[in-house]
């Protein structure tokens, strides 16, 4: 009998699930109907705190992102190169991270599997360190199961938490691309007295921002630093569960992991096409036609990481002004974004008008409006999963079809039923 994934089961702390871990993906694409879908299977779904006063106020009527405009709309015309006055009100951030983990914990039915919060450190908010402090408190106020912290690792993360009732039941996870970023966050959280439940490993294949550099990318490969990341936790007798990430797409590319002492796979690009996906429509067609060569890794991202994304994803064509008095997720502890300085020099350049700052995006309008398509290298293999219509579209999954595919599947894909 051939081996599978669902022969497998993820162990953190006392709790059984799936072994399979659906990642974090902002803005509110990874939905909490996404997260609720894939805990009701047993497995682990991820919402995200990506410009999370703007999910909450899509989904729970508040008007945080319109009070910030309100309250800092007179920078409008202003060539600010520094906007480190807009800060966010801490008590609203609290707020909305309550309403989005609140929302989703009470749409969780019973026990099973596991809704985590992916945070992304460097989403730097103008004050990168009271910012994540609330985010992660609030996150654990409102009951969630599981935090892992992501893209930007911030080394004294737990520290700001360590005080909190829940430091110790609730799950933790860090994202990291190398042993050595786990060893150096393991050694600055070693006062805590509290090793992280589970190390995601993502690799050069993922979607979202990368931990490699632009032109070594390449060079590297997940299995590699998964065993390497292994070797070390099993020669220092660490309780931590390995979760490799990134271009796994298949139920035997996961088994494979599996089979060689990962505890678990996180996977996202095969759930952006699915029914409980953020993704438009639209974007999702786009994602199934994509081709292998429409898929690129760039610098557009003011974060300064690399970010996978289509060639023509609409936030590399941009010229709108920087719309930091709305969103401003991503100013540094200074209060730039160096999309603000490639837009004032565009307008320096060209006072006239111009219709494009070029090699930057404004990421936070452009993840608002989910223009930024960003995406795993394979997704250009999404088409192999479903069933194409007479019209030429491809059938829309649902994430319970994804995840059977995953757990029984092996090479080939078990396809939905056609659609009439
Ligand atoms: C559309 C999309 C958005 C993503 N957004 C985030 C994010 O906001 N934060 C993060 O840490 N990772 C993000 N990721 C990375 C995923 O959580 C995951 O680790 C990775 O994509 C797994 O590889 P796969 O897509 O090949 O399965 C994103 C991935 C995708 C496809």
């Amino acid at each position: 009998m051939t081996d599978k994934l669902d022969n497998y089961r993820l162990r953190l702390q006392n709790q059984e699930y799936l072994p399979i871990m659906i990642g974090g993906m902002g803005m509110d694409i990874s939905t909490d109907h996404l997260a609720v879908e894939a805990a009701r299977l047993g497995g682990i779904g991820h919402i995200s705190d990506a410009l999370i006063n703007g999910v909450s106020d899509r989904h729970y009527g508040t008007r945080f992102l319109k009070n910030r405009f309100e309250k800092y709309k007179d920078s409008i015309g202003k060539n600010l190169a520094d906007r480190f006055h807009e800060q966010f009100d801490l008590n609203e951030l609290y707020i909305a991270c309550k309403n989005v983990v609140g929302g989703a914990m009470d749409k969780k039915q019973g026990d099973q599997g596991g809704i985590f919060i992916n945070i992304m450190e460097k989403l730097t908010m103008a004050n990168p360190k009271e910012t994540l402090r609330v985010r992660l408190n609030a996150a654990l106020d409102a009951g969630i199961d599981g935090i892992t912290m992501s893209a930007g690792l911030h080394l004294g993360s737990f520290a700001m938490i360590e005080d909190h009732p829940r430091f110790r039941d609730a799950k933790l996870g860090v994202i990291v691309s190398s042993l050595r970023a786990l060893q150096l966050f393991l050694k600055k959280s070693g006062r805590s007295n509290r090793l992280p439940d589970y190390v995601v490993v993502e690799g050069p294949l993922a979607g979202g921002h990368l931990g490699f550099k632009i032109d070594n990318w390449r060079e590297f490969d997940l299995a590699e630093i998964t065993n390497e990341i292994i070797d070390f936790i099993k020669e220092q007798n660490l309780p931590i569960a390995v979760i490799p990430a990134g271009g796994i797409f298949t139920g035997a590319d996961a088994t494979g992991f599996v089979k060689t002492g990962s505890a678990a796979v996180q996977v996202a690009t095969r759930f952006t096409v699915t029914k409980e996906s953020g993704f438009p429509l639209t974007t999702q067609q786009r994602f199934f036609r994509a081709l292998e060569e429409e898929i690129e890794v760039n610098l557009f991202s003011p974060t300064g990481y690399p970010m996978r994304m289509l060639v023509d994803s609409p936030c590399k064509h941009t010229n709108i002004r920087p719309n930091c008095e709305t969103l401003g997720f991503i100013l540094d502890e200074k209060g730039k974004c160096s999309y603000i300085d490639e837009y004032n020099k565009m307008v320096e350049l060209h006072p006239e008008g111009f219709d494009r700052v070029p090699n930057k995006t404004c990421l936070c309008t452009f993840m608002r409006s989910y223009g930024t398509w960003t995406c795993g290298h394979m997704t250009y293999r999404l088409k192999e999963t479903t069933n194409q219509l007479a019209d030429g579209s491809y059938q829309q999954l649902t994430t319970a079809q994804v995840f059977e595919d995953y757990l029984k599947g092996g090479e080939t894909h078990l396809k939905p039923t056609k659609a009439e």
